[in-house]
């Protein structure tokens, strides 16, 4: 099949929807790729790379359009475009049904199957690589720290230089979602001292992860509403997080905001008030300009000042990265045709069966088939009968065995040992039930030591215990050592090399086994 990608034509829009790279990749998947001529002008990326690549380049728009089975997009299809598509195309790209349902009507008239990449059912982890709202969300928080720094005065980092000392940044995010995340981490590794506040309680970890500090609102309410997603908080929680917001107003130097809730106008945190409050010289960057944004003041696709501070409302960040975003947008885009095209042959097959090409599926060969059905949560995995009963009565321990034993069969199993121990005192030599008795021991505690530990901690458990287990160091010393005074029996030499050897290698499991031990147990400290 024949993928097209056309230039894009909204104003302002630089981005491309595939880039060279991506073209051999396609093309190894048994496509064949044309380009508008010119389409990646803007992204730095021209024909001869692409022809370098493999792809093929139309000479205007209408051959390519016509020309293609499916077509690589970024922007909805402008009516123009629109008019151009012939019935049995496929069509891919941003397309946002919910906001644009007259298209939607259009597309479905011209009989065209369509996969609207920002309706992927993101909780899907399968869907992940295809995620295009996340990795153009995590260009866009780059990006505002980028204009951030470049409209504020001041080094992001402290310094002591000398000519005095200066103080680090501090900036503060509102909203720490997938943008807000990757502007943390570029503010904290420019230097800033970074705050964060999200209504979800779940993203202080990843907050803290990236280098930032997690700043709560003084009130308790949980901010998810469902699908990773946010949802319109009481007034009572919105009154804590204004009074929260005007202190941080008042002492930060840099404010980005991107609070976003689905279908909802962008929620209003940074009041004129605030901006006020602000020292002179700071900046707001507000992510959420294009759905009416964060902050009373902002111009949506302008940068302003008012009160002697910079409001920026660029609602283009992702393409002031072009070249960027294009590459991972075009890198979605071929994982997404790899999911279509599991026969690698250049024929994509739309399986309505599949969760995540369901979910983008907006339109079937005319029929809109948005909004999906909602994702059937992930069944519990059957248990066995006996085992269900063992996990509701195990309590906290984790693990517990297939639950107590009636009275009479524990007597019975307890009545056996001890007759098998009578018979073994009674004819074995002295030594050996000296052994035995350790033996048995050992594998009661052992038995007992792994089955009540959770099982996330059973790998350094085993690393512990392999460190332990070297105590068979000790034979290999006893070995190794000099003949005791008076005597002179001299060990023999290959003895004392195998016993040098042992210990060799006896001290790497020791120590090996306690450093991976360390390591592991890290991870679970916070
Ligand atoms: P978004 O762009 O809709 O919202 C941005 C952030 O603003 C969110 O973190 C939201 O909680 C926050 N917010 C909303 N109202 C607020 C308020 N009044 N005050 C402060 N903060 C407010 O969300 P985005 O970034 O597209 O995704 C949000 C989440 O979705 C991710 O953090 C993740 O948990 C989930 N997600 C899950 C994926 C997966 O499981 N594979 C993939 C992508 C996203």
């Amino acid at each position: 099949m024949l993928i097209g990608v056309p230039r894009e034509i909204y104003p302002g829009e630089k981005r491309v929807a595939t880039v060279p790279d991506v073209v051999s990749k396609l093309i190894k998947l048994g496509f064949d790729v044309q380009i508008e001529r010119g389409a990646g002008e803007l992204a730095d990326l021209s024909d001869a790379a692409f022809i370098e690549a493999g792809a093929s380049i139309a000479a205007d728009a209408s051959t390519l359009w016509h020309g293609s089975d499916i077509i690589f997009k970024v922007r909805p299809p402008a009516p123009e475009e629109l008019s151009l598509m012939r019935s049995g195309q496929t069509l891919i790209g941003f397309i946002w049904p919910a906001q644009n349902p007259e298209l939607m009507q259009q597309m479905a008239a011209k009989n065209i199957t369509v996969l609207a990449i920002d309706a992927l059912p993101r909780t899907l982890s399968r869907a992940q690589k295809m995620d295009a709202l996340t990795s153009m969300a995590g260009v866009s928080g780059y990006r505002a720290v980028v204009e951030a720094a470049n409209a504020f005065g001041r080094f992001f980092n402290g310094q002591i230089t000398a000519a005095g000392k200066v103080p680090p940044a501090k900036v503060f995010i509102a909203g720490a979602g997938v943008a807000g995340l990757a502007a943390i981490g570029a503010a904290a590794s420019l230097g800033a001292i970074v705050r964060a506040n999200d209504t979800r309680a779940e993203v202080a970890d990843q907050v803290v992860s990236l280098g930032g500090e997690f700043v709560k609102v003084d009130y308790d309410e949980e901010g998810s509403g469902g699908g990773g997603y946010a949802k319109v908080m009481s007034e009572g929680f919105q009154s804590a997080q204004r009074a929260m917001y005007a202190q941080q107003a008042r002492e930060v130097d840099i404010i980005i905001t991107t609070a976003l809730i689905p279908g909802k106008p962008a929620p209003r945190l940074i009041t004129a008030d605030m901006v006020q409050s602000m020292k002179p010289g700071s900046v707001i960057v507000d992510m959420a300009a294009e759905q009416g944004g964060n902050c009373e003041l902002t111009e949506p696709g302008r940068a302003v000042v008012k009160h002697g501070v910079t409001i920026i409302g660029y609602t283009d960040l992702v393409s002031r990265m072009a070249r960027q975003s294009s590459t991972l947008y075009g890198t979605n885009l071929f994982r997404l045709l790899e999911e279509l095209c599991k026969t690698k042959d250049g024929v994509i097959n739309v399986n309505m069966q599949d969760d995540a090409i369901r979910g983008l599926t907006v339109i079937k060969d005319g029929e809109i088939t948005w909004p999906a059905p909602a994702l059937a949560p992930a069944a519990p995995k059957p248990a066995p009968k006996a085992a269900s009963a063992a996990v509701e009565k195990k309590g906290a321990h984790g693990h517990g065995s297939s639950g107590p034993m009636p009275a009479s069969t524990l007597a019975l199993v307890f009545g056996l040992g001890a007759l098998a121990f009578w018979a073994i005192g009674a004819y074995a030599p002295a030594a050996f039930l000296g052994h035995f008795t350790v033996f048995v021991l050992a594998c009661f505690i052992g038995y007992m030591v792994v089955w009540n530990v959770t099982p996330a901690l059973h790998t350094p458990l085993m690393s512990v215990t392999n460190a332990i287990s070297s105590i068979i160091v000790i034979g290999a010393l006893v070995q190794i050592l000099p003949p005791e005074a008076g005597t002179n029996a001299r060990p023999d030499a290959l003895i004392q090399w195998l016993a040098f050897a042992a210990i060799v290698l006896t001290a790497i499991n020791m120590f090996g086994g306690f450093a991976v031990t360390r390591r592991m147990l890290d991870m679970f400290r916070k």
